[in-house]
């Protein structure tokens, strides 16, 4: 295969240029993966009714993410280690997200620090998707400097107190060592052996929202959410958003389809908040899907670790030129020429 067409191809393109663990590190779900090929498969299920002879000749896919103006309504969901795929890792998806205009979530475990990144997104929109550790002080001085840095949200993942039992990996021999680099570079011996010895990720609670608002001055963002019930927690609990989200079928096996259960959590927020989606994001036309179902924005993980693997920023900012233009394509074929047209008719 020489170009790629769709998100889909760069699959295959980055397994040929990655060992075989680290892909399967990146490409593996959790024990029967039913979770993971649910995500896609649950979107191919929807069907989309088109709106014929209106005037679509102009047409645009902004988006506003929590006061910010964003170009595109996907994002890049927050993936550890961008080092497996590319020696210049979030670096470069950062640098490609910017180019493209699409928002960058950087995620706690990076190959490279924080500070580079932020450097590197220059003044594009950026968010830190937040580890609790299970040292405070070390949870507070991370979500200082990512405020420091210029990241404008702070996405705190609630789907992770244990990690998903991911065989793949396993089966390839691959283990995740957390050698002492990207954003825990700067911390001391005694705070380093504390994090190796971790169990769990710092236990977070409901009860310790309160404390992780009061130490961030950046609005908060759930990431993980699948239930009405822990919609309505969140938004009690003063997220600024809720991220519908299975972990890309990396958590537990046999939680839904992202897609599946996104109304339910749409109408339990009730607009109280913002809702937003990944898992199995690859089309134009699973991207408006989420959003005519009430999502403001959706995420993509894997696809930008295949596309860095494939070809660096340059792979990275054409995959997400391709999705752009598949949106694009999409919305003119359904009569729309702004993603706030998208409703709930337009999906069966
Ligand atoms: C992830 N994901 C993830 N999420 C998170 O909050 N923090 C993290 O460090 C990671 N790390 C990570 C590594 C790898 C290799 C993958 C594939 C995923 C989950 C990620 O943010 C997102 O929820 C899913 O990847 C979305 O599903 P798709 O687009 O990969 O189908």
């Amino acid at each position: 295969m020489t170009a790629p067409l769709n998100l889909r191809d760069l699959e295959a393109l980055a397994r040929e240029r990655m060992q075989p663990g680290p892909f399967a590190f990146y490409f593996g779900g959790a024990a029967d993966e039913v979770t993971l090929r649910e995500n896609e498969a649950a979107f191919e299920c929807r069907r989309l009714r088109p709106r014929v002879l209106l005037d679509v000749a102009r047409r645009r896919q902004s988006v506003e993410l929590l006061g910010t103006r964003v170009r595109l309504p996907v994002g890049v969901a927050p993936t550890g280690q961008h080092g497996f795929a590319h020696a210049d890792a979030e670096v470069a998806t950062a640098r490609a997200a910017a180019q493209a205009g699409a928002l960058f979530c950087l995620a706690t475990g990076s190959t490279r620090p924080m500070e580079e990144v932020a450097e590197a997104s220059g003044d594009a929109p950026r968010w830190f998707q937040l580890y609790t550790q299970s040292n405070r002080g070390i949870t507070e001085d991370l979500v200082r400097r990512a405020a420091a840095a210029g990241f404008g949200a702070l996405v705190v993942t609630v789907d992770l107190p244990v990690g998903g039992r991911r065989e793949r990996a396993d089966r390839a021999g691959f283990q995740l060592t957390s050698p002492r680099t990207g954003n825990f570079a700067r911390y001391g011996d005694e705070q380093f052996a504390e994090l190796t010895q971790r169990s769990g990720y710092g236990m977070l609670t409901w009860d310790d929202l309160a404390w992780l608002r009061g130490i961030a001055p950046l609005p908060l963002v759930l990431k993980g959410i699948l239930t009405a019930d822990d919609a309505r927690l969140a938004v009690e609990h003063g997220a600024a958003a809720v991220w519908v989200s299975n972990h890309g079928g990396r958590q537990l096996d046999r939680s839904p389809a992202s897609i599946d259960v996104l109304e339910e959590i749409v109408e339990a927020v009730d607009g109280r908040a913002e809702v937003y989606l990944d898992g199995g994001v690859r089309r134009g036309v699973d991207v408006v899907t989420a959003l005519a179902l009430g999502a403001r924005a959706v995420f993509i993980g894997r696809p930008a670790l295949y596309a860095l693997a494939w070809n660096g920023a340059d792979g990275v900012a054409a995959m997400l030129l391709m999705l752009a233009l598949e949106v694009d394509n999409a919305m003119a074929l359904l009569g729309v020429t702004s993603l706030d047209k998208l409703t709930r008719a337009h999906v069966m």
